[in-house]
């Protein structure tokens, strides 16, 4: 195979399995590993009318010890299960949702990328409404699937500390779907990172969708932001994806490197408090913030546009250490697929 692993960008490339699982009158099928990478349904699918659609990001890598790992994918179950229970959806089994994750691993085996690389086999786990539907409500058959791409950062040059920009729409509404992992947020963000792009930002920092007072999160990451008495603090907000990469990181901070971290509600105002800021997820891992645009006022944290700020570097070297097998992980954290 001729993949140039440490090039990889965040892009779909094909790899040769994927899961499928299809729920009908009220129950699951056994599910199989499928070669056929296109999806044929109804042109009145619910998910094509109504986006009644969910999924879910996580990543397989090759440990030091050379063991193919994931991070925490109980949690990724955890909250598709949340998630299809908001969006009116089916729950499939988080044994199975184990057991096919790790299929889907084995099959395409031969795209792990290798350790060192910085790159790795994303898996992403997702749920659709099958059947057609007009008028609107949820559909009675859905696909479960699970494809994998190899990937590399999400953002070109990932040790160059981003530039955000507050945007002026929202991804969320308030007790809206913005806590579970449902399509339709990211189709209200498309506008919004297209036009971020075009003026030179590289994501969108979204606020509180209520009042627009409070700092939420960007398009496909949660923020932290680490104080001048370096503290770490993070969102608390429930229009926010409960992201595992934070939490994970938290734990870090505070069992592993010993900072106090705090969750609250941050209000735009604060910006120029901080030190350092970073976003964390399973696409971004952790990528550090060097600037956010709010209309006319560039706010420049200290840690500066050139390198990341030296506890988000901390943070980043010690989460991807456990995730990669060179630091002891807390129990149950790493996920043997071999
Ligand atoms: N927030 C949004 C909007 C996301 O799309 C993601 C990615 O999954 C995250 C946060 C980070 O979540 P996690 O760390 O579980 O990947
Ligand atoms: C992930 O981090 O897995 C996500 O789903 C985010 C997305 C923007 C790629």
């Amino acid at each position: 195979m001729d993949i140039d692993w440490s090039n990889l960008g965040f892009a779909y490339m094909k790899t040769p399995y994927r899961f499928i699982a299809r729920y009908k009158d009220g129950k699951w099928d056994a599910g199989e590993l499928s070669t056929e990478e296109n999806v044929i349904i109804n042109e009145s699918a619910c998910v094509l009318q109504y986006s009644q659609n969910v999924f879910e990001g996580m990543k397989a890598y090759t440990a030091e010890d050379g063991r193919i790992v994931i991070f925490r994918p109980d949690l990724n179950a955890d909250r598709m299960t949340a998630s299809c229970k908001r969006m009116c959806m089916p729950v499939f089994p988080k044994e199975r949702f184990l057991d096919a994750v790790r299929s889907v691993v084995l099959a395409n085996k031969e795209y792990v990328p290798p350790f060192g690389t910085n790159a790795s086999l994303y898996l992403r786990p997702y749920m659709f409404g099958s059947d057609p539907v007009l008028g609107v409500k949820p559909a009675t058959e859905y696909e479960f699937r699970i494809f994998a791409s190899p990937v590399g950062p999400y953002f070109k040059g990932e040790s160059r500390p981003l530039n955000l920009r507050i945007c002026d729409m929202d991804r969320a509404a308030p007790k809206g779907t913005g806590g579970v992992k449902a399509g339709l947020n990211y189709a209200m963000s498309l506008f919004a990172i297209d036009e971020a792009h075009r003026l030179g930002y590289d994501e969108n920092l979204y606020l509180d969708p209520a009042g627009r007072n409070f700092i939420e999160e960007t398009g496909g990451a949660n923020i932290f932001f680490v104080t001048k008495d370096k503290r770490i603090i993070t969102p608390k907000s429930d229009s926010i994806l409960p992201s595992i990469t934070r939490r994970s990181m938290l734990a870090v901070a505070s069992e592993y490197l010993g900072i106090k971290v705090e969750e609250r509600r941050i209000a735009v105002d604060e910006l120029d408090d901080f030190d350092e800021a970073g976003l964390c997820g399973t696409a971004a891992v952790i990528s550090p913030v060097g600037s956010i645009t709010y209309g006319d006022k560039i706010i420049k944290l200290p840690s500066g546009l050139k390198k990341s700020g030296e506890i988000t570097q901390k943070l980043y070297d010690t989460l991807t250490g456990i995730q990669m097998g060179r630091i002891e992980a807390p129990a149950g954290w790493i996920y043997m697929v071999d």
